[in-house]
């Protein structure tokens, strides 16, 4: 059974990131720049918007990060997006979700330029990737991120059938649309699963490719995985471990154990779709500022 090594793929990546910063640096005397906004104090929002700040920084990008307080107002929020819209030093914006409950998170997605929209999360950003425009539209980073690593392992995707377990906008919804596309990369037929679906293994079982976006440990059960299977885990969820220093452990959305007797390859989590994410959001942001330099 082979690991896709996800830490690996993505310390690979940074590397290939930093190399484009320094030429573009050489060249132009800019480096692409990505602000992330974080409103309130939600600790692993936090933590996630201190390791991006961190990760611009170790690939010589500029990186900001804007706090505002829990009651920070919508059209505040919306305020600060509009300026960061007109600052030609910022070719990436990210507003951290979830957001306090009295800002519509639809309302700030679009409020977004969609050309500085490194999550992928504008719709027409959405929209464009729908449409095959790949070239021209940001991809949500994790899906993008799986796509990355589906392709550095040499994993065949033409004409297999990938099913998705999860209907997310973030995830779920642009992986299958990726998977689906006409393209030597993925061009897959592909199946949803979601909450109401009825009988989920009789679908998994049928997946050459399976993507678990689900977020409940362990869902997928080695009885639901058809010998084979590439399985990609998109989950990450706390689970309590009291022979751990923290507590608590990290797992993913499928049984690792009893799974990897059967599949061909899988990613771990911890170290599997995780760094690819945020490797990802680097790569959107340097196309960001290629894009707009030129
Ligand atoms: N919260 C958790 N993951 C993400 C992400 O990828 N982007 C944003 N904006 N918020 C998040």
């Amino acid at each position: 059974m082979l690991i896709i090594d996800g830490k690996k793929v993505s310390l690979d990546l940074k590397e290939e990131l930093k190399t484009g910063v320094e030429t573009y640096r050489k060249a132009t005397g800019k480096v692409p720049g990505l602000t992330v906004i974080i409103v309130g104090h939600d600790p692993a929002s936090q933590v996630y918007v201190r390791n991006k700040a961190k990760t611009c920084k170790e690939i010589g990008m500029f990186s900001t990060v804007i706090e505002m307080p829990s009651d920070t107002t919508q059209a505040e929020l919306l305020e600060k997006i509009q300026e960061l819209n007109n600052d030609p030093a910022v070719h990436g914006i990210l507003v951290q979700q979830p957001l306090p409950k009295q800002i519509d998170e639809f309302a700030v997605t679009i409020a977004i330029d969609p050309a500085k929209d490194v999550d992928g999360f504008h719709p027409e950003n959405l929209g464009r990737l729908v449409m095959g425009e790949l070239d021209k539209c940001f991809v949500s980073c994790t899906p993008y991120g799986i796509l990355e690593l589906l392709g550095r392992y040499n994993i065949e995707t033409k004409g297999k059938h990938c099913v998705v377990v999860g209907r997310s906008n973030i995830v779920g919804k642009p992986m299958a649309n990726l998977m689906l596309q006409k393209s030597d990369a993925t061009n897959c037929t592909v199946t949803i699963c979601h909450s109401a679906t009825k009988n989920i293994p009789h679908y998994t079982l049928q997946a050459d490719i399976l993507i678990a976006a689900i977020g409940k440990a362990g869902f997928i059960t080695a009885d639901m995985v058809k010998p084979g299977a590439v399985v990609i885990d998109v989950g990450i969820n706390r689970i309590e471990d009291p022979s751990t220093k923290s507590g608590y452990r990290l797992v993913g959305d499928v049984d690792f154990e009893g799974v990897s007797a059967i599949a061909s390859a899988m990613t771990p989590v911890p170290g599997g779709v995780g760094p690819m994410t945020i490797a990802m959001l680097l790569k959107n942001t340097l196309h960001s500022f290629q894009r707009i330099n030129g």
